[in-house]
């Protein structure tokens, strides 16, 4: 028996917070964010287009890629937004990738440093020159199915609520503080595309929210 009867009618997807706590009146500065992508970008694209709405009022000033062909990269030049490439190939460690993406947010001036796919595991450099600033969106409902392939080991699991979860990062692999979750059935005859696709358009809407709480919790406006 499925959990829904008619689950794509129902639930497209239940998301909390709901609304986002009331914020202080805006100051007039916005928010400068920067977002790190290795691949698809859809997120980076969906954030920087909701920034434009002003909501959350921030700006996306950077986006830093690790690989040269990933389609973030042509995404970001559709978009106006800078880009730069640090690679990791081209790094002798960990640390010192970690070291040139500070490099790269602190040079930007950035308030909130946004993972949106992606596919290093960061260390605490990044981390600690972050404190509490550093966003993640991750394809499981969190404590479940952290690290890699989580759409997977959730279809492998036979879970039949899936979802995704924005959080703070800390250095933990998927563990810091939890921000936002959306929740979406797994339908009879999901594969890993058409259970992808349903928890991204989650992902979409949860990770401006995200960022909107994330500098609410720092004192920051970010209510347009
Ligand atoms: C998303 O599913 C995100 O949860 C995971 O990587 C994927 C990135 O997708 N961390 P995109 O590059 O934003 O399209």
């Amino acid at each position: 028996m499925p959990a829904f009867a008619d689950p794509s009618q129902q639930l497209d997807g239940f998301q909390w917070p709901l609304q986002p706590p009331e914020a202080p009146p805006s100051a007039g500065r916005r928010l400068r964010l920067a977002v790190m992508a290795s691949g698809e970008g859809s997120n980076f694209e969906a954030l920087t287009q909701a920034c434009r709405a002003d909501r959350p009022a921030a700006d996306v000033v950077l986006l830093v890629v690790n690989n040269p062909g990933c389609a973030a990269r042509e995404r970001a030049s559709r978009l106006g937004v800078p880009c730069r490439l640090i690679d990791h190939r081209l790094q002798p460690s960990r640390d010192a990738l970690d070291a040139a993406l500070v490099e790269a947010f602190q040079e930007a001036q950035v308030d909130l440093v946004v993972m949106a796919g992606w596919m290093r595991i960061v260390t605490r450099r990044l981390v600690e020159a972050f404190p509490e600033r550093l966003v993640n969106i991750h394809p499981s409902l969190l404590p479940s199915f952290r690290g890699m392939d989580a759409v997977g080991q959730a279809l492998a699991a036979g879970v039949r609520l899936a979802g995704c979860t924005a959080h703070l990062v800390n250095e933990q692999v998927d563990a810091g503080r939890i921000l936002v979750q959306a929740a979406v059935p797994v339908l009879e005859g999901d594969d890993h595309a058409s259970l992808s696709a349903r928890i991204q358009r989650q992902e979409h809407r949860i990770l401006p929210l995200a960022v909107q709480l994330a500098a609410e919790r720092l004192g920051l406006p970010a209510q347009g």
